[in-house]
C-alpha cells in the first residue's frame, strides 16, 4: 500500500454522483479523514436518493452541498470558491451521465458546475452498468476527459448490481484512497528538472506510396512516450512528436503528431531551443521518391518499381545543430547483433552524447513489447541495464538525465 501520511492536511473535494456504489463513499469519506484530509462533499440530485445528506454531513463533519441556487449555500460559499477551496476534486461514483456532462462542459447543477469552475485536478471513480461504461459514447467522454488530464481510478471487473457481469463496478474505497494518495506523492516529488525543455521522438512514420498506401515499421510507441511521460514527472516542460501509434497521450506533455519523416524534423525544428533531446522514434531511413497523388492501379505493367530517397537524420541534424543545439542530446540504436560496437559507432557517426542501445533481433520482444534491455553508452563509458519494464527504463532514463543536469556526469 502506498505510504497515505501523504493525505494529511490535504483538502478533498468530494463530488458523489447518483449510483448504487455512493454507499461506498461514506467508507472513502472515513478512510480519508482517518488519514488527516478534510473532506467536503457535493451530493447531486440524484446522488441524494442513494446516500442521505445527513450521513455524508455527519462523516465529513461540514456542509453538504447540493444545490446550484440554494441562498444559504451560496452565502456560506459561492461555488466558484467551492471548486477551488480544494487540493483534489474526486467524483466517485462518477456516472455515464455525469462524466458526459463533464465532458460537454455543461453546468446544469451544482457537481457540473463545480467540475467546470476549478482550477484544481481531477480524479474521477466511474460506476455503472458494463454495457453503459463499453457504450462508444462513454468511452469517448472518458478519452476526450482524460486527454483533458482528468485522472481515473477503475472501474472494475465484477459482477454489478444489476445483475450483469464486466467492467462498471467502481473501485473499492481503498482503491480510490490509494489513488488520491499516488497523486499527492507525485504531486509532492522532487522536480529535478523544473525549468528544463524537453523534445522526445516516438513511434514510427509513415512513409506515403501513394494516397492509400504507406511504408512503416513495427514500432509501438511505448518506449519514447514513456520517456516523456517520466521527463515531464521530474518537472520538465516536454514536447512529444510523434508518429501514429495506439497510445493515450502521455499527461503533462505537449504533444505533437505527425506522421513522415520530414514532418518529424520540422516538428522537432519548431520545439528548438530545448535544453535535452531524446530521440526513440523508429524514423524511416528512407521514403519513396516521387510519391504518388494518385493511387497506383494494376494496368498490366507489372508491379511498379519503387524508388527510395533519404529521409533526413532528425538526431543527426538536432546534434549539429550549431547555436541551437540541445545541451544533451540521447540517440536510440536498434541493433542486430554486436549491439554496443555497432551502438558506440553510431554515437560517434551521428554526433550525439549518449545512446541508448537495445537489441531488436529476432525472438526479442522489444518492439512493441513491454520489456527493454539496454546499454546506456556515454562518454564515462557503458552501462548495463538489467532487463526492466519500458516504463522503467524511461524512469531511469529520466533520473540519469537530471542527475546530469545536476552534477554534470558525462
Ligand atoms: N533517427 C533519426 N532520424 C532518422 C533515422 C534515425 O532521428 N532518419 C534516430 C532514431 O530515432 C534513433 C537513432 O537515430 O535515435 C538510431 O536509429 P537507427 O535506426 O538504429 O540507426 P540508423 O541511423 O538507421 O542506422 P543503421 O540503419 O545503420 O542501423
Amino acid at each position: 500500500m502506498a505510504e497515505t501520511s501523504v493525505l494529511s492536511g490535504k483538502r478533498i473535494l468530494l463530488v458523489i454522483a447518483g449510483g448504487i456504489a455512493a454507499y461506498k463513499c461514506l467508507e472513502l469519506i472515513r478512510r480519508l479523514k482517518e488519514r488527516g484530509a478534510s473532506v467536503r462533499a457535493v451530493l447531486t440530485k440524484a446522488g441524494a436518493e442513494f446516500v442521505t445528506p445527513l450521513s455524508v454531513q455527519a462523516l465529513t463533519e461540514d456542509t453538504v452541498y447540493q444545490d446550484l441556487w440554494s441562498l444559504t449555500d451560496e452565502s456560506e460559499m459561492g461555488h466558484i470558491q467551492l471548486s477551488r477551496d480544494a487540493d483534489l476534486l474526486v467524483v466517485a461514483p462518477a456516472t455515464a451521465n455525469l462524466l458526459a456532462r463533464m465532458a460537454a462542459g455543461m453546468a446544469d447543477d451544482l457537481a457540473a458546475t463545480v467540475l467546470l469552475a476549478t482550477d484544481k485536478p481531477v480524479l474521477v471513480a466511474p460506476a455503472m452498468n458494463v454495457r453503459m461504461w463499453e457504450h462508444p459514447a462513454t468511452q469517448a467522454n472518458m478519452a476526450l476527459l482524460e486527454k483533458r488530464g482528468v485522472r481515473r481510478v477503475g472501474p472494475n471487473k465484477g459482477e454489478m448490481a444489476c445483475g450483469e457481469y464486466g467492467p462498471g463496478r467502481m473501485a473499492e474505497p481503498m482503491e480510490i484512497l490509494e489513488a488520491i494518495a499516488g497523486y499527492f506523492t507525485e504531486r509532492d516529488a522532487p522536480k529535478p528538472l523544473k525549468g528544463k525543455r524537453a523534445l522526445v521522438t516516438s513511434g514510427p512514420t509513415y512513409e506515403p506510396i501513394d494516397p492509400v498506401r504507406y511504408i512503416a515499421n513495427r514500432s509501438s510507441g511505448k518506449q519514447g512516450h514513456a520517456i516523456a511521460e517520466a521527463l515531464a514527472r521530474l518537472g520538465a516542460e516536454v514536447t512529444l512528436v510523434t508518429g501514429p501509434t495506439h497510445l493515450p497521450d502521455p499527461p503533462g506533455c505537449a504533444v505533437r503528431p505527425i506522421e513522415t519523416a520530414r514532418e518529424m524534423l520540422a516538428a522537432c525544428e519548431a520545439a528548438l531551443p530545448v535544453d535535452i533531446a531524446v530521440c526513440a522514434a523508429a524514423v524511416a531511413d528512407w521514403r519513396v521518391a516521387g510519391e504518388s497523388d494518385r493511387k497506383l492501379k494494376k494496368d498490366g505493367g507489372g508491379p511498379p518499381a519503387l524508388s527510395l530517397a533519404e529521409n533526413p537524420d532528425i538526431l543527426a541534424t538536432l546534434s549539429n545543430a550549431g547555436a541551437k543545439r540541445p545541451s544533451l542530446v540521447v540517440g536510440f540504436a536498434a541493433e542486430t547483433g554486436s549491439v554496443v560496437e555497432y551502438a558506440t559507432a553510431k554515437r560517434a557517426r551521428k554526433g550525439c552524447d549518449w545512446i541508448v542501445a537495445n537489441d531488436v533481433s529476432l525472438g526479442t520482444t522489444t518492439f512493441g513489447g513491454a520489456d527493454n534491455t539496454v546499454h546506456l553508452i556515454r562518454n564515462g563509458g557503458v552501462e548495463n541495464w538489467p532487463t526492466m519494464g519500458k516504463d522503467a527504463v524511461a524512469a531511469r532514463l529520466a533520473d540519469t538525465i537530471a542527475q546530469h543536469f545536476q552534477n554534470k556526469t558525462p
